[in-house]
């Protein structure tokens, strides 16, 4: 095989005249009896390379044969196109390569999916062949873009002055509210091994290492219900710094954000972010990951329907619920436009969803519009002024909790159906004071909503669990949770305390945190960090759907990995070497 001259994308004026070898996959081939014209592709871009039995007989002959995604090795002179044929979509139209030697090195029969095809193919199908998905433009692209962005976050924390620091992936469970992958051993009989759900527990015990700051671009494994930005193996960009307060983590991850975004894509994000509230943000925006692309605030409506005659709102209220709306401007909606919102809202999981239009003159008109007081309108505007003719208020009713919820989705939408979200328009906020703990109904018991390292707010003696703030902190990207962190609790008697509020006993807490334990008598700094999820981060930044498409090889929604056929299965006498058995299995 010759050695390559360059890449066939980046064919150039320097190279005109020249000899030059392309290595490379046929994209695409016009066979013009006379002259058979390839579209010769590698990583960087697509070069036109021309057969000619005037430029070698032999070539001209074998490029017959050539088909789509053949691997071949051409060779030959790098001429000027005449101005009436330069291709301007290409990078290299001005040029073309008159072939006067060609090699096959690989064939490709039977493709599963033509390359043009695979934006509109299965994804499993994609999945399974990721490798020849991975041949498209688009797909160099995103990987190219992730390759940057880890590469400008090692710049950035080695300015910082971070240590990179790698952390077992064999390990002990770190119970953080997901379920962990376990992995049998074969010397260690009945026992086994958990891959980390993140680095937590190692990150700080690097900072009871005296390592000061610490960063790992980690691989994470959650064997939970998966969603489009979700999967069971995904990665983190980790932080944890000692001796610092919420503001020192807080900065540090703006200004690491806007390394990467300026470095990697030529993006000036803001330097500081805004800043609001968890209470606030689900007062505003039924949720702790707003998206601030756009308006729709919810507000509560319960004081417009004070003297309703309508039961189901007397009955919300009475239970000391509340009715939230959304005003829409944007557009006058019809109505069988407002009935397909009620379907939508019933179907993520509205019990009704009740529409109030102002028609041009300002009257309301409503399914309940007889039940509304004279001149609506005007009693809107005592708490939404801007409402006016022409404008849609969507209401739930119900618990805080849940109508807000709902609201919140309905906010998101409706902002997607009225295209109020710019998908390069990047707005960053932090959420902060978060409650520490949350009470699952289900179990009965308090869970902590970060994990249990996450220390309380000054104040909190006195405190139901309920009201008890946490010194934690997401940062948030156009309605994308991007991190989470908190600073942690680095005293022995308070961490025992928080355990045991979640359930532990002491033998239970030696048992899961023994090491931690440990370490918070031993000489721990007060440390706090944060991790970022990369997977999500290059989702945002190529506006892709899903994380799987910014993932080399991602598992399919089921979690499955279709390439592989992972996971698979495994015969009883290997299972044996474990010392296990499989219990029947359960049917579904
Ligand atoms: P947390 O669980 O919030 O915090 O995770 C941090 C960030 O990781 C990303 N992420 C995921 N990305 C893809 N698939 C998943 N299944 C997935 N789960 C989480 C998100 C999330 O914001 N140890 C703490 C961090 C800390 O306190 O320092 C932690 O893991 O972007």
């Amino acid at each position: 095989m010759k050695q390559r001259t360059t890449y066939c994308g980046l064919v150039d004026e320097p190279h005109v005249g020249k000899e030059i070898t392309l290595l490379g996959w046929v994209h695409r081939r016009r066979d013009h009896g006379g002259l058979i014209f390839i579209d010769l592709r590698d990583r960087e871009g697509i070069m036109q390379v021309i057969f000619n039995p005037d430029f070698d007989k032999v070539a001209h002959e074998l490029a017959h044969s050539l088909r789509s995604e053949y691997v071949v090795a051409v060779s030959g002179k790098v001429v000027q196109r005449d101005a009436g044929l330069i291709n301007k979509d290409l990078k290299t139209g001005a040029y073309e390569l008159q072939v006067s030697h060609l090699e096959t090195l690989n064939k490709a029969v039977g493709l599963p999916f033509m390359m043009e095809e695979a934006d509109n193919v299965e994804e499993e199908l994609r999945l399974q062949y990721r490798y020849i998905d991975l041949r498209r433009e688009k797909m160099f692209k995103i990987m190219r873009l992730r390759s940057d962005v880890t590469f400008f976050v090692r710049e950035f924390f080695r300015q910082q002055g971070f240590l990179e620091i790698e952390t077992p992936m064999l390990t002990k469970n770190t119970p953080e509210g997901a379920r962990e992958f376990l992995v049998p051993s074969r010397i260690h009989e009945h026992s086994v091994y958990a891959l980390p759900q993140s680095p937590q527990m190692y990150k700080q015990l690097l900072m009871a290492s005296g390592m000061d700051r610490y960063f790992q671009i980690a691989r994470c494994f959650r064997d939970e219900d998966l969603r489009a930005d979700r999967q069971p193996e995904f990665t983190q960009i980790d932080v944890e710094m000692s001796f610092v307060q919420e503001e020192d983590v807080m900065q540090t991850i703006e200004k690491l954000l806007f390394h990467v975004f300026k470095n990697a894509l030529n993006i000036e994000i803001p330097k500081n972010f805004e800043r609001i509230t968890y209470d606030q943000a689900f007062a505003d925006y039924g949720c702790d990951k707003p998206d601030l692309r756009y308006e729709l605030k919810i507000q509560d409506c319960s004081s417009l329907f004070e003297k309703t005659e309508l039961k189901f709102l007397q009955t919300v209220f009475q239970t000391g619920g509340k009715a939230g709306g959304i005003l829409v401007s944007q557009k006058q909606f019809t109505r069988s436009e407002l009935e397909s919102w009620v379907s939508k809202a019933m179907h993520f999981g509205a019990k009704g969803l009740l529409w109030i239009r102002f028609n041009d003159q300002g009257e309301a008109e409503s399914p309940v519009s007889k039940f509304l007081p004279e001149n609506f309108l005007q009693h809107v505007k005592t708490i939404m002024p801007q409402a006016k003719a022409g404008d849609t208020i969507f209401l739930i009713a119900g618990k805080y909790s849940e109508a807000w919820t709902l609201l919140g989705r309905l906010r998101c939408a409706l902002a997607a159906e009225l295209n109020l979200a710019k998908a390069d328009d990047y707005r960053f906020c932090w959420v902060t004071d978060f409650p520490l703990f949350e009470y699952d109904e289900a179990e009965k018991r308090w869970n902590a909503v970060h994990h249990p390292f996450t220390s309380p707010q000054a104040g909190w003696e006195g405190k139901t669990f309920g009201e008890i703030k946490a010194r934690a902190y997401d940062v948030v990207l156009n309605g994308y949770e991007l991190g989470g962190g908190s600073i942690r609790i680095h005293d022995i008697e308070f961490q025992k305390k928080m355990f045991a509020i979640l359930g532990l006993d002491e033998e239970k807490m030696q048992e899961k945190f023994g090491a931690l334990l440990s370490a918070l008598q031993l000489g721990c700094p007060p440390h706090g960090g944060l991790a970022l999820g990369l997977d999500r981060i290059i989702m945002l930044l190529t506006h892709c759907k899903s994380i799987r498409d910014v993932i080399a090889f991602p598992k399919t929604q089921k979690g499955h990995d279709a390439m592989m056929q992972a996971p698979g299965e495994i015969a009883e006498k290997d299972l044996e070497m474990y010392g296990l058995r499989f219990l029947p299995k359960k049917i579904k």
